[in-house]
This record gives structure tokens, C-alpha cells and sequence, in this order.
């Protein structure tokens, strides 16, 4: 299993590109099943689970052909007919978004088997709402041996799907479904995260007719069917926050170019209390720390625009430096801080009770082996080992790799002394 060793000090000073979000390439890829036309997707992350997700539409009868250019990846998927309904629990076990398939299959096939994701590592994360969902479009749902079955013989008609709060999956599962039922479908308490919007901008340029993506309740009208369209992925906004928290905890100046700040509103106001600077410009921003210790701010975790939980590990890693003392609340998952413990293992001094965790700044962190435990929680760890004295080894990156594109290079072009060790011991 490879590791990322770090040795923590350098300053940050250069430019970052952001590539094209993961959260929403993945959605995407499925949303390609609709048509059996091509659907062309520019600004693609080159990921483990953008690779990982091809790999399963190849299985259900999707042609994926990739290729790389100067600003980011294409990948054209082409389905001109579903030769298999089923999602298996091997391909799905290894990554829950792979569930978003069923949506799609059942629009266009009128029935699917998936499995069930199953468990991860920061929570239970059912897919009750998703089953909901597609049981109010008419789909009949029956659950046997942990997989979905799920079938719409006559098609799915459109509905009043009321969310009890606020799931960014399962709205993405009721537009995929919705899109080519029949008649009128609204989605109430749906979630308002860019991605969300990436995913309605996609399906519309494939001639969907969707309103309101973005805020609480979207309106779907079905249409018979969707053709192929050209999209470019929207910026990362977890990767954007991740490299503003970067330069912000190892100091200097970083410009992070491809990207918006408008979509990270909630953690940059929060960067901004705790004394960095910020310039928000037309095409990113750029984040400056120069000398003098961070002050402690508190911070709590909502659906967009709130403060992405996708962020609060990295932003705890910030708080384990700062002069005082910070609360982080998770209100979204609830097994979500098991990257406390790594962080304190580099000398942070963090005290988790339930959903809360307390963080005093401490002078200094010491470098020391830590363990990555979840894609998240991993890069808050690459975070704190920015600015801890001697090397930092971080294990099991794979769960890096999953979600940031190039990690190590984006870093070192920036002055971070990161090097990667592969699994036979030599370093790449
Ligand atoms: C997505 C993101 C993930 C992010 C999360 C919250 C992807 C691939 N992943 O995950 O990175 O952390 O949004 O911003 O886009 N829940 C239920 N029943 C359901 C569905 C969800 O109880 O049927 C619960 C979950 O367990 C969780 C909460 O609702 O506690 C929010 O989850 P949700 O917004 O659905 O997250 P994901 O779409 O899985």
C-alpha cells in the first residue's frame, strides 16, 4: 500500500489548477446511461473512482473512451443499448456512489438489481430516502439479499417527493429517475449543493427540462428521451478548500486557479476570522498567510451553503495550530472524526465527545506515522503534516487517490517537500 511521506515547514507559494470536481463527474458518468447517444465530459479528475465507475458502466454496456488534454480529461460515454441491469456487490462495496446507477438502469431499462452499499467508514449511511424516491416514481423496490431489485415495467410516472432533510444522493437519484418519467415531478427539501446543479446543467443540455437545481425544490417535467451532450465538469470545491486550507496552514501565498470562490463562501469566511487573507477573483482566488499565529474560530458542518463536512477534517487540522481554543460540530455523519486521534498522535491536542470535537492550539506539531482512514480525513492529516517539524509518513493513501487528482505534484509545485512511497518501498 503506498504512503505519502511529508516533511513539514516549506511554504506554499505558486499556483494550483483545480480539476473538475469528483462529486459530480461521478454522477455524471451515470447520468450517461440515460441516452444512447454519446455524452462527451470535458474538465474530468483522472480518480480511482472516476476509473472505478467506468469500469462498472463498462459492465452494464457503456462505451468509455478517455482521453487527456491541456485543461483536463475527456471521457465520451456512449450506451447505445444496457446489456446488463445488474450492479454487483463487489463493484458496488468498493464505492457507494456506484448505487447511483439504479436510478438511470430503471428509467431507461425498467428494471435493476443493485446491491446495497453497505456501511462505511464514517457512518451508517442508509439509502432509505433513494429507495423513497424511486418507490414514489413507481418503481416496485424489494430488498433480498442485500440487493435492490427494482422494477418500472410500464415506466415511471412523475411525483411529489417531500425529502425529510436534506440528501445530496438522493436528490441526485430522484433527478436521474425523474428525468424521463412521465409528467410533472417535485422534489421539496432537495439539496442545493453545486453538484447538484452540475448534474441538472448536464441532463438540460441533454434536452431534460429541470428548474430550480440549486435551491429547495426542483421541478422535473419527463420527457421521452434524452440525447447525447458535451458538458465540462464543475470545480472541485473540496479539492478548492483543501489547497486554501493548505496554504493557510503552511503559510506563503497560493493562487488556485479553475475554480470559483463563490463555492466555498462558507469555509473562506471562516479562513478569513481566523486571520488569513483571501482575494476572491473572476477565475478563483487567491489565499496569503504571511507570519503570525491563526486565531481559534468555531465552525459546524451544514448542507451547502453551509460548511461542507467534506472539509472539516482539514479545517481541524488548521484549528490544531491556532491560539485558543475551536469547537467543531459533524452534523451530517455521525462517526465522522477518526482523524482526531492521527492528529493527535502529531502532538495536536483534540478532545472528541459525540458529534463535537474541542481543539486547544498547541505551539508546534511534530511530525510522526499516521494512518489515512477515510479520503477526507486523509487530507486533513497531508494538511497538519505541512506545518509539522520533521517527516510525516501517511499510510494508505489509497483512500487519497479516490478523490484528489495528482496530490503530491499539485504540492511540490507550490515548494511542499512530498514524496510518494509505493508499495515496493521505492519512492515515485
Ligand atoms: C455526498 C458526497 C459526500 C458528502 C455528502 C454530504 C458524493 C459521492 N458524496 O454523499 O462526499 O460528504 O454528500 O455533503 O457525492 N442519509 C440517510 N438516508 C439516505 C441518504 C442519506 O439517512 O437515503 C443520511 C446519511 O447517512 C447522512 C446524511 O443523510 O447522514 C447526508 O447524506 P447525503 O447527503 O446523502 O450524502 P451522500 O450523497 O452519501
Amino acid at each position: 500500500m503506498d504512503k505519502i511521506a511529508i516533511v513539514g515547514g516549506e511554504r506554499l507559494v505558486g499556483e494550483i489548477r483545480i480539476s473538475g470536481a469528483k462529486n459530480s463527474a461521478i454522477k455524471l458518468m451515470a447520468a450517461s446511461l440515460l441516452t444512447d447517444e454519446p455524452v462527451r465530459l470535458t474538465n474530468m479528475p483522472r480518480l480511482a473512482d472516476t476509473r472505478f465507475l467506468g469500469r462498472l458502466l463498462g459492465r452494464l454496456g457503456t462505451e468509455v473512451v478517455e482521453t487527456d488534454g491541456p485543461n483536463g480529461g475527456q471521457t465520451i460515454l456512449t450506451t447505445p443499448e444496457i446489456l446488463s441491469t445488474i450492479a454487483p456487490y463487489d463493484l458496488v462495496r468498493q464505492m457507494r456512489a456506484s448505487f447511483n446507477v439504479l436510478g438511470p438502469l430503471l428509467a431507461r431499462a425498467g428494471q435493476a438489481k443493485v446491491s446495497l452499499p453497505g456501511g462505511c467508514a464514517i457512518g451508517a449511511r442508509p439509502v432509505d430516502l433513494h429507495l423513497q424516491a424511486l418507490e414514489a416514481l413507481g418503481a416496485r423496490i424489494e430488498l433480498n439479499e442485500g440487493y435492490v431489485y427494482a422494477q418500472a415495467p410500464r415506466g415511471l410516472r412523475g411525483a411529489r417527493i417531500e425529502f425529510p432533510f436534506v440528501s445530496v444522493g438522493a436528490t441526485e437519484h430522484a433527478l436521474l429517475a425523474a428525468v424521463l418519467a412521465r409528467g410533472e415531478t417535485v422534489l421539496t427539501g432537495a439539496a442545493r449543493e453545486p453538484e447538484i446543479v452540475d448534474l441538472a446543467l448536464c441532463l438540460t443540455a441533454m434536452g431534460a427540462r429541470i428548474e430550480g437545481a440549486g435551491s429547495a425544490t426542483i421541478r422535473i417535467v419527463g420527457v421521452e428521451r434524452l440525447s447525447g451532450a458535451t458538458h465540462a465538469v464543475a470545480p472541485d470545491r473540496i479539492e478548492t478548500g483543501t489547497y486554501a486550507l493548505a496554504a493557510a496552514m503552511a503559510g506563503g501565498e497560493v493562487r488556485l486557479t479553475n475554480t470559483r470562490a463563490d463555492i466555498i463562501e462558507s469555509l473562506l469566511v471562516k479562513m478569513e476570522e481566523a486571520g488569513v487573507e483571501v482575494d476572491r477573483g473572476a477565475d478563483g482566488l487567491t489565499v496569503r498567510r504571511n507570519g503570525g499565529r491563526l486565531k481559534a474560530v468555531e465552525v459546524t458542518t451544514d448542507p451547502y451553503p453551509g460548511f461542507a463536512t467534506d472539509l472539516q477534517a482539514q479545517f481541524m487540522a488548521l484549528m490544531t495550530l491556532a491560539d485558543g481554543e475551536s469547537v467543531v460540530r459533524e452534523t451530517i455523519f455521525e462517526n465522522r472524526f477518526m482523524h482526531a486521534p492521527e492528529l493527535a498522535r502529531l502532538g495536536a491536542d483534540i478532545v472528541v465527545n459525540g458529534g463535537e470535537a474541542r481543539v486547544r492550539g498547541v505551539a508546534n506539531l511534530e511530525a510522526a506515522p499516521v494512518m489515512a482512514t477515510d479520503l477526507r480525513a486523509s487530507v486533513g492529516l497531508v494538511i497538519a503534516a505541512l506545518a509539522a517539524r520533521g517527516e510525516t509518513v501517511v499510510d494508505r493513501v489509497y483512500h487519497l487517490d479516490r478523490g484528489f487528482e495528482r496530490l503530491e505534484e499539485k504540492l511540490s509545485a507550490c515548494g511542499a517537500r512530498v514524496r510518494r512511497i509505493s508499495d515496493a518501498g521505492e519512492e515515485a
